[in-house]
């Protein structure tokens, strides 16, 4: 897409092609291969999020548009994990919705709504996730560990929807008789929700979940 082969079997630049304001410089730090200077998420990244989206995504703003929150780590830590749903995938920027909705000017819910990253913050955000998406430097504590439950207990956020259609992002946390309890990613509370209140779908989550 970024290039049109001439008849003369060479390529030149599409003019009809977007700009390559990100494509260009995220290729030559890779060229030259310079080590890996590591992302310090407080100094580089923190900055950022605070700068262009705690207006929107704040617990201290009481703002948890969508659901999500980045100022508080503990929750924004259950939007990171390797698995389908979360929102940052530690090392795969290419598949980490969060970064998706910030480059993709088309997306349907452009991050931020009425703005654009600046080149130079984007590729931070894409190295940081690349290096592993942690506060500290550290191999971060994701959901699945930062409660000390094994793994399989506590799937990270998911989608559910109840017969109304209407979807929340919660993570399982077990199913309580007729009830399932859910993690809410906003404030890291614990929710009961009637079982027969889900959709079907849904149900089947939360048993698929619960089951040994
Ligand atoms: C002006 C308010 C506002 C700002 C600023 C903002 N957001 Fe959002 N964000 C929203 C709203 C509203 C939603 C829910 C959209 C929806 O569900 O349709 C949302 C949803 C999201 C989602 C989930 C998207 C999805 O597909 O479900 C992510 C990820 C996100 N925001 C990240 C960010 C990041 C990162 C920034 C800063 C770079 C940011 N937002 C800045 C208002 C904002």
């Amino acid at each position: 897409m970024l290039a049109k082969e001439k008849r003369d079997g060479t390529f030149s630049p599409d003019p009809n092609a977007p700009p390559m304001i990100l494509t260009r410089p995220v290729l030559l730090s890779c060229m030259l291969a310079i080590p890996a200077s590591a992302v310090d998420f407080k100094k580089d990244i923190q900055p950022i999020l605070e700068k262009n989206c705690y207006e929107c995504h704040s617990e201290a703003k009481k703002k948890r548009k969508g659901g999500f929150v980045f100022d508080d780590l503990e929750t924004f830590k259950l939007d990171i994990a390797d698995n389908d749903v979360a929102q940052i995938r530690p090392g795969k920027p290419a598949e980490s919705h969060f970064l998706e909705v910030i480059v993709n000017r088309d997306h349907d819910r452009h991050m931020p709504p009425d703005d654009q990253l600046s080149s130079g913050d984007i590729r931070k955000l894409t190295d940081w996730i690349k290096e592993g998406a942690t506060f500290d430097g550290t191999v971060a504590k994701t959901a699945a560990t930062v409660e000390g439950m094994p793994k399989k207990a506590l799937p990270p956020i998911m989608s559910w929807t109840n017969l109304e259609g209407k979807t929340i992002k919660a993570g399982f946390v077990r199913l309580d008789g007729e009830n399932v309890v859910l993690r809410m990613p906003a404030n890291a509370q614990e929710v009961a929700y009637p079982l027969a209140k889900l959709s079907e779908a849904s149900q089947k989550l939360a048993r698929d979940c619960a089951a040994p």
